[in-house]
């Protein structure tokens, strides 16, 4: 009897080796912007998610997954590299350069980067990704494409190069760089005073600039002003673009047809790709502003366009499952579904109805090392492989995926840098109790604002705060004037000591230690030197979200028509 259970167990195992040494298919869900209190299995009783909650009911739930950093393009960067965006040059810099604000911009993610796609498709996977990417396009002219998501490792590309955004709904207000726009419209009014002063002083007989100068000064700076005006006028068209491979195929995007069209070419995708493996990232538009919901969700949550918003892309979810679960690939199919950063608490046009919900965790979008910005859902299905309704609380990151899909698709990571993703098999299956991260930095744009330790030992999560946004107005929990936190300067307040938090047992961050115990000392001298070990392994890269490689360039517009006239649209394709 014993030895048939030993041989029962040993045929067992082969098989689950089996399955796990065999290339799987990877499926990655990305959402924009969505809260970890915005899910169901993740706590909310309202918002109704049941193709994700069944996702965590068939894998694993992780309930401390961090994203590198609390907005868009960094966390992007990081999430296709495996490197935190420092070291890609992807971080974002000051005075509201944290995000790539154009098409047509120069910057992006650098061609020397290998993401995870790039490695899979060597070894021998269909790779595509659907939705956005919002890491970059072009370099020096509108059809280089060397930030393309072609030129980065996938085989297959639709979607919008930037991101969903108000401009795209043309009835809302515009949300490109408003910080920028006060620049702006203060740089007028000076304009304006130092012209009438000239005039004045001209009139007057008090300056002796000749006639001459002033007025080709004068019309130079029209020139600039008339450039921002046209750049903002056409913004739906200069930005809300959408490609199929290297080409325009809707400018500007039918936003009403998105979400049919990202369902249809993911399911489309799988079935082209059932006899190989196969690697689909869907980047969902959802749910970045301006929540645009379609007839079929709308009104149907309790959370106003949000909630509505947030239940069709959980329905999407369901539909692309279909296409994996009734396709005989279940068993051989690894899905993630994560976010790219936490839930925007400014909400749409100030609206406290339409804003999302990072749960217990305190801050949101665009805050930093806050919590509530950088916890976010993370969950990976694999029947048979991955242990089924588990949850697992220690520090991963979305980093991890580059280094675990790498692996599993039998990859070798690069050897001439730093990647900052972990293997998370080994954790997933239970094979070891603790995550590999000891530590993970929090930046803000380029700043440093905190650190987590995981101390193994006693296990507990250490967490340390250099610097965090002030909220404005005082007290709100949110930046309602500039719609994102500043990461530096006056709108942020420096912790002189740093605040130290036990996140094992302060999940809110509420409860700072006191700065006179050992306890603290000994905590922050451990992350210090690791601050001062991280600091040593970074190298000066050209910054791509900062100055002219993040203005819009005319050179570099997207267009599928004769520059500027841009407009088309692709007819309903049969996939
Ligand atoms: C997946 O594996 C389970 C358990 O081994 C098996 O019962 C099921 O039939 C498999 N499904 C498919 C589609 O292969
Ligand atoms: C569910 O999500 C909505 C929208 O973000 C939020 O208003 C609500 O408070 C959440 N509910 C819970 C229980 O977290």
């Amino acid at each position: 009897m014993a030895i048939f259970t030993f041989l029962f167990l040993a045929l067992g195992l082969c098989l689950v080796n089996e399955a796990a040494t065999q290339k799987p298919n990877i499926l990655l869900l990305l959402a924009d912007d969505l809260g970890i209190g915005d899910i169901g299995c993740y706590g909310n009783t309202t918002i109704r998610t049941p193709n994700i909650d069944r996702l965590a009911r068939e894998g694993v739930k992780l309930t401390q997954h961090i994203a590198a950093a609390s907005v868009c393009t960094p966390s992007r960067a990081a999430f296709l590299t495996g490197r935190y965006p420092i070291r890609t040059g992807m971080a974002g810099h000051a005075n509201g350069y944290t995000v790539l604000n154009f098409n047509a911009v120069s910057g992006g993610l650098p061609t020397n980067e290998t993401t995870f796609a790039k490695i899979l498709k060597e070894q021998g996977y269909s790779t595509g990704i659907i939705g956005k990417w919002h890491v970059g396009l072009n370099c020096n002219s509108r059809d280089d494409f060397c930030h393309h998501p072609l030129n980065h490792g996938f085989d297959y590309f639709y979607g919008t190069p930037l991101s969903l955004m108000n401009d795209c709904e043309v009835s809302r207000p515009s949300e490109v760089h408003n910080a920028f726009k006060n620049t702006l419209w203060f740089q007028a009014q000076v304009f304006i005073i130092t012209v009438l002063t000239l005039i004045a002083g001209k009139k007057w007989k008090l300056i002796s600039i000749p006639w001459k100068i002033i007025g080709i000064s004068a019309l130079c700076v029209s020139m600039y002003f008339m450039y921002w005006i046209v750049t903002y006028a056409f913004l739906p068209y200069w930005n809300c673009v959408v490609m199929r491979n290297f080409d325009v195929v809707e400018q500007p995007m039918d936003i009403e047809r998105s979400a049919g069209q990202i369902v249809r070419e993911a399911k489309a995708f799988i079935n082209r790709n059932r006899d190989r493996p196969f690697l689909l990232l869907v980047s969902f538009l959802h749910i970045h502003t301006p929540h645009y919901t379609t007839k079929e969700f709308r009104g149907r949550s309790q959370h106003d366009l949000y909630g509505d918003n947030t239940e069709e892309m959980d329905g999407m979810i369901g539909q692309i499952l279909e296409s994996i679960d009734q396709g005989g690939l279940i068993n051989n199919t690894l899905t993630y579904f994560a976010s790219d950063h936490g839930g925007y608490l400014e909400g749409m046009d100030g609206s406290p109805h339409l804003k999302g919900s990072n749960g217990i965790y305190r801050g949101g979008k665009g805050m930093g090392g806050l919590e509530g910005g950088i916890r976010v859902p993370g969950i990976l299905r694999w029947t048979g492989v991955l242990p089924a309704n588990t949850e697992i609380d220690k520090p991963t990151s979305l980093m991890d995926i580059y280094t675990t899909v790498a692996k599993l698709g039998g990859g070798i990571l690069p050897q001439d840098r730093i990647i900052d993703g972990k293997d998370l098999m080994p954790l997933l299956q239970g094979r070891v109790p603790n995550s590999d991260h000891e530590f993970m930095f929090h930046y803000c744009e380029e700043y440093l604002h905190a650190v987590r330790w995981q101390q193994t030992s006693s296990d507990t999560v250490w967490k340390i705060h250099y610097i965090s946004p002030k909220f404005s107005p005082e007290g709100a929990g949110a930046c309602y004037t500039s719609k994102l936190c500043a990461c530096s300067g006056e709108m942020v307040i420096y912790h002189v000591p740093p605040l130290l938090y036990n996140l094992s047992n302060d999940l809110s961050e509420n409860h700072p230690l006191p700065i006179d115990s050992e306890l603290y000392n000994e905590v922050l001298q451990t992350v210090q030197k690791a601050v001062a070990d991280h600091n040593a392994t970074l190298n000066a890269v050209p910054q791509q979200l900062y100055k002219f490689n993040n203005l819009w360039d005319p050179r570099l517009q997207p267009c599928c028509g004769i520059f500027p006239f841009c407009w088309c649209k692709e007819e309903n394709t049969k996939l």
